[in-house]
């Protein structure tokens, strides 16, 4: 016989994992279908929502397949379907607008992806204000303050549940100075900070078990400009889908660990940032610790060196100015 304590303890447990919806929107995408299948292999999603504006109920139906306890259900731009699958999520990410072809930047995606994210943060704002809600499309470093600006005017904005998936980026980091040193990927842990596009992305060397690597200006370069690579590769069929969905199930499996009350989750996310808010830029990355109530604590970038500072600078520049692009693009565009 069970004490009843421990009753009590393993139905306060299962009742927690239960309200574990996580919603996928552009889950028939390239990065969306990947996505959706390693959140149905994560046990602590419960209920999977795919929507789409085209071909998630067949995605649906294919992931519904994998033999793990969640429920997936498929959502059409129907009247209410998005409502619908947004309804008691979680967790949201949001993978949908168009990927890049060869000599786009991120910033080239905006004209189509502002809108389509802008149109989603409402839906979000409307159905599930208390979600924590992960934005992939591009530019990253202007649909954040897109979707932050949309929640303002609803008057749901929470700063702690809005997150700029940058995972990549240190994913990246880590590979390929595994690849140089020969070493485990896993022991490289890399701090990348600033934002998610080009020059805005600033890997943080000094800080590593490689300090000397800060020097290394191909490197720098490579963890920067390294989505370029993918969508070269790809030659017009995208960028980064594959290595972007298990970044992003990353980053949703740390939100839900934290969520459930698990200390000391760090993961490095583009957040709204005190760290540089008296230069005027209000959304920054860096590594932030998760907790139940989504963003405990954005921490410090820490000591620097002096190229590192270089980059810093550079970054401010552009940084600055996508995050005004989103802001004015919503004042405009309301
Ligand atoms: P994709 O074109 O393969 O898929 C996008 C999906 O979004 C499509 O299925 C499309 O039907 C859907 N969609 C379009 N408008 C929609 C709407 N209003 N509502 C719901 N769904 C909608 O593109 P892919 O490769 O999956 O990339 C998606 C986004 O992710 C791009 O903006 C890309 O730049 C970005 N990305 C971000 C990365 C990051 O590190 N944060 C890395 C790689 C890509």
């Amino acid at each position: 016989m069970f004490a009843p304590s421990m009753i009590q303890r393993r139905a306060f447990s299962a009742s927690a994992r239960q309200l574990s919806k996580v919603a996928v929107l552009g889950a028939a995408g390239g990065i969306g279908q990947p996505l959706s299948l390693l959140l149905k292999l994560n046990p602590r999603v419960s209920e999977l929502a795919l929507y789409d504006i085209r071909g998630a109920p067949g995605v649906a139906a294919d992931v519904s397949h994998v033999n793990t306890k969640s429920t997936v259900k498929g959502y059409e731009p129907t009247p209410t379907g998005l409502a619908e699958a947004l309804k008691g999520a979680k967790v949201v990410l949001i993978p949908a607008g168009v990927p890049r072809k060869p000599g786009m930047t991120r910033d080239d995606l905006f004209n189509t992806n502002a809108s389509i994210v802008r149109d989603l943060a409402k839906a979000c704002a409307e159905s599930c204000p208390d979600a924590n809600i992960l934005i992939i499309s591009n530019p990253v470093n202007s649909t954040v303050p897109i979707c932050a600006e949309v929640f303002k005017n609803k008057g749901v904005y929470n700063p702690r549940r809005l997150f700029g998936v940058t995972t990549l980026d240190v994913v990246r980091a880590s590979r390929f100075v595994s690849e140089i040193k020969g070493t485990d990927p896993a022991d490289e842990k890399i701090t990348v900070v600033g934002g998610h596009s080009g020059v805005t992305i600033v890997p943080l060397f000094s800080q590593s078990r490689h300090p000397e690597l800060s020097s290394n200006a191909e490197l720098v370069k490579r963890v920067q400009f390294g989505g370029d690579e993918v969508v070269k590769a790809k030659d017009g069929a995208g960028s980064a889908t594959l290595s972007m969905a298990m970044a992003g199930a990353r980053m949703a499996d740390s939100i839900l660990r934290a969520a459930e009350g698990e200390k000391g989750v760090i993961e490095p996310t583009f957040v709204d940032s005190p760290l540089y808010k008296d230069q005027g830029i209000d959304f920054f990355s860096s590594n932030v610790e998760l907790g139940p109530n989504g963003v405990e604590k954005v921490l410090p970038v820490g000591p620097v060196d002096a190229i590192e500072e270089k980059l810093l600078e550079a970054c401010f520049v552009d940084l600055k100015k996508n995050i005004e692009k989103g802001k004015a693009f919503v004042a405009q565009n309301p």
